[in-house]
């Protein structure tokens, strides 16, 4: 079982930018915390991470017929890109939504997730864990289809 990790803009700055929302942990720890617990689930992952909307389209595009599940952190990315709604849409793979920060917390603009309109999961203001939750969700859903 391979699930895709996408994160988006700015999430490279984790540890570094604002952390009293974020936290400080650093992302190049978030990326080896992340490989660490996918192999205590058993499951294999693939972490991406640019600030560029089209590279994640790109991205989620390659994973067609690839990957059996996409966990997708898009950032700023979240509440503005149709782009990356309609790339999740058209791979059909199923997909959980990851905040680090409870969003629904936050400003006004940040209340909108579009690319979580394609997502059957969400975990938000779960912080690192949420990633977790989100392959373990992904994980349970895949083995009871087969
Ligand atoms: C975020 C929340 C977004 O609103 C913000 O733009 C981010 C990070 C989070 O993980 O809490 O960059 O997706």
């Amino acid at each position: 079982m391979k699930f895709l990790i996408v994160n988006g803009p700015n999430l490279n700055m984790l540890g570094i930018r604002e952390p009293e929302v974020y936290g400080s942990m650093t992302y190049e720890e978030l990326v080896y915390f992340l490989h660490e617990q996918a192999v205590a689930l058993g499951v294999e992952i693939e972490v991406f991470q640019s600030n560029c909307e089209g590279e994640i389209v790109n991205e989620i595009q390659r994973a067609y017929r690839r990957i059996d599940g996409i966990i997708i952190n898009p950032a700023a990315y979240t509440h503005t890109s149709i782009a990356i709604l309609d790339a999740l849409k058209a791979v059909s793979i199923p997909a959980a939504e990851v905040h680090l920060s409870d969003v629904t917390k936050r400003e006004e603009f940040r209340q909108v997730s579009y690319a979580g309109m394609a997502c059957e999961f969400h975990f938000i203001g779960e912080g690192k864990q949420g990633y977790i939750n989100a392959m373990k969700a992904l994980k349970e859903k895949l083995e009871a289809a087969h």
